[in-house]
């Protein structure tokens, strides 16, 4: 179904442009906006579409866009439920510099004080280039917060529980525009996916969260086969390695990045017991990062190289390429 603009789709399904909630209630069905005229949002604006008992959701198109295709004022709300939102190519000089942002050219805010949330949304890329590109500034390991649900990356769909993402400024307003932090749209039940279903490995990232060495191996080892960039797992739990099943080293390849996280929360903190053995995790030329985690277990070396290695307690449970 298509309509000459974003306005007249959301005028005929029962809100006025600014306000009230217009429901796309054909499961499936594509709604598509032919101009790129943007909705500017004045009060509270709800677009819902239905997810079918297939799982397939309306599907709302809005690649037409090459600007805005929502601006939101101050006060005001816009909230898009359980859709499949298609969106327009990333911007080729993205305007949020290096954060991730996959809704940053579609809706964007004209001062602070907007609300954003989309539930049960089913975002997808224009391109596998772009979801690649957003993966990859998404999972930085020096930036990765531990967490579950709240955001994980699985066979490169990006799956966020309950996140916020950074939304767009609209250079129109009179006021000056909001700064970046309340520039936030909330994401509950939302995913990110591309044009054409998931992206074949290899993925630009994986990140999702494990409970003991069993799954910590597994799950590492499985994410490490598909995935060209970083690999990041949050331990909810403390985790002891067994030296009888951990059965030589957990490799890291040249160009690949593990991250282990444990819980920032201080009564909350999280034990990674090497058990004793050295080598557990080979890093050949790829990079290891640890954070939050209290280390325990750790090996002697079973050789001393040289006089470093003696101080370097800790590296002894991960072995460098050297
Ligand atoms: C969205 O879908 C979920 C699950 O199918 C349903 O529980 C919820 O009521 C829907 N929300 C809206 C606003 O339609
Ligand atoms: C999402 O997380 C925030 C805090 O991080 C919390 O206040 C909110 O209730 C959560 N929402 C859902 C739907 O889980
Ligand atoms: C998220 O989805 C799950 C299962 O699909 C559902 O049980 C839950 O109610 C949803 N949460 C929200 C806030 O829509
Ligand atoms: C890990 O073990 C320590 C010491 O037994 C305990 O205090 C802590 O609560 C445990 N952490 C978790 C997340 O279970």
């Amino acid at each position: 179904m298509s309509f000459t603009s974003l306005a007249e789709l959301l005028a005929a399904h029962g809100a006025a442009a600014s306000a009230g909630v217009a429901v796309l209630s054909a499961p499936g069905a594509l709604y598509r906006a032919i101009s790129s005229d943007a909705v500017y949002v004045k009060n509270t604006l709800v677009v819902s579409g239905l997810i079918g008992e297939d799982g397939i959701s309306t599907r709302l198109d809005l690649t037409a866009f090459t600007d805005l295709a929502f601006i939101v004022q101050a006060g005001a709300t816009l909230e898009l439920r359980n859709l499949t939102l298609l969106l327009p190519p990333l911007p080729t000089k993205t305007t949020t510099g290096s954060t991730a942002s996959a809704l940053a050219h579609v809706i964007g805010l004209e001062e602070s004080g907007a609300r954003v949330l989309l539930a049960g949304v089913n975002m997808v890329m224009a391109t596998q280039s772009d979801l690649f590109t957003l993966t990859r500034t998404l999972c930085t390991p020096e930036d990765w917060r531990y967490g579950t649900k709240e955001l994980q990356v699985l066979r490169g769909v990006v799956l966020y529980g309950n996140g916020t993402m950074l939304l767009g400024l609209s250079s129109d307003g009179s006021s000056p525009p909001p700064d970046a932090a309340s520039a936030l749209a909330i994401l509950v039940n939302t995913s990110i996916t591309c044009e054409g279903g998931p992206p074949p490995p290899p993925w630009a990232c994986s990140a999702t969260y494990v409970a003991s060495a069993d799954m910590l191996r597994s799950t590492a080892e499985e994410m490490l086969s598909g995935t060209a960039g970083p690999v990041l797992l949050s331990l909810t739990g403390n985790v002891t390695l067994q030296p009888d099943s951990w059965d030589g080293g957990l490799v890291v390849r040249k160009g690949q990045q593990l991250g282990l996280y444990g819980n920032p929360e201080p009564l909350r903190a999280v034990q990674l017991d090497f058990a004793g053995i050295a080598g557990a995790i080979v890093a050949e030329s790829g990079r290891v990062l640890l954070r939050q985690l209290v280390l325990l277990g750790l090996p002697y070396p079973p050789n001393v190289d040289s006089p470093k290695e003696l101080f370097a307690v800790w590296v002894h449970a991960v072995f460098t390429g050297r």
